[in-house]
């Protein structure tokens, strides 16, 4: 059966998505909030993870081994890396990977970003998760979703010199702070996920100021497109 695991960082993120579930029961692990019940008639779990790579990889995994989901997608906010991402505008992920991640001193082989021990630098995402999510993107905000790689790491973003590094590291459409440790994580699970992120600000010297006026009307547009990832997703279940 499919079951939508869906993973926000913090309250502003999931709220409207936990308000919608219908048959809504609620269980506690690790300090956390798990919300099951059915939104838009597929079965779904809706949780709030923390802020962070950590509290984003260890919700996956209780979402895997004590919640069975089949799909996973992850909703927030971001900050943007790219000129032509404006506040408000959705990034739905290519693949993630971590800006945060430096083992190359140890060997050269080793680039930035890259986890030693695993096959990839970038965790793809699902195809058929990235079409629905850019699909339901294009529906709330015609003309204003790109799909690209997700660079995440423990750091809010806010100097133009750091966003610079990150660009020129990852080459990433947005930065957060949970994306490459859901994907990491449902990678070694092997369930498919998608990450989706309304731009809150432009991680630069201005970040400071439109994060906080931005942050919910982003949070809740990207909960919206989720909502509608998901009807997307109930559709193409009922069709096969
Ligand atoms: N989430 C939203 N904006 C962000 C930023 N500038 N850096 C990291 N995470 C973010």
């Amino acid at each position: 059966m499919t079951k939508l695991g869906i993973i926000g960082a913090m309250q502003v993120e999931v709220e409207t998505l936990v308000s919608q579930l219908e048959n809504k029961t609620v269980s506690q692990k690790a300090g956390s909030s798990f919300y099951e019940g059915t939104l838009v008639g597929l079965p779904v779990v809706v949780v709030q993870c923390g802020v962070g790579k950590v509290n984003a990889a260890l919700c996956v995994q209780i979402l895997c081994d004590c919640f069975e989901v089949t799909h996973i997608v992850n909703t927030g906010v971001a900050g943007s890396l790219c000129a032509d991402l404006d506040i408000g505008d959705l990034v739905v992920s290519q693949d993630a990977m971590y800006h945060d991640f430096d083992c190359h001193v140890i060997n050269e082989n080793y680039s930035v970003g890259q986890v030693p021990g695993m096959d990839v630098v970038a965790f793809p995402a699902d195809d058929a998760l990235v079409g629905y999510a850019f699909a339901a993107g294009e529906l709330e905000n015609p003309g204003h979703t790109k799909i690209g790689r997700v660079a995440s790491g423990d750091q809010f973003v806010c100097q133009k010199s750091q966003k610079e590094q990150i660009v020129r590291i990852t080459g990433a459409l947005c930065t957060e702070m949970e994306g490459a440790g859901i994907a990491q994580t449902a990678y070694r699970n092997n369930v498919p996920y998608v990450i989706i992120r309304a731009i809150s600000d432009k991680a630069d010297d201005s970040a400071e100021m439109d994060y906080p006026t931005f942050e919910t009307i982003a949070a809740h547009r990207c909960a919206k497109v989720t909502s509608s990832l998901a009807r997307q997703l109930k559709e193409a279940l009922d069709v096969n």
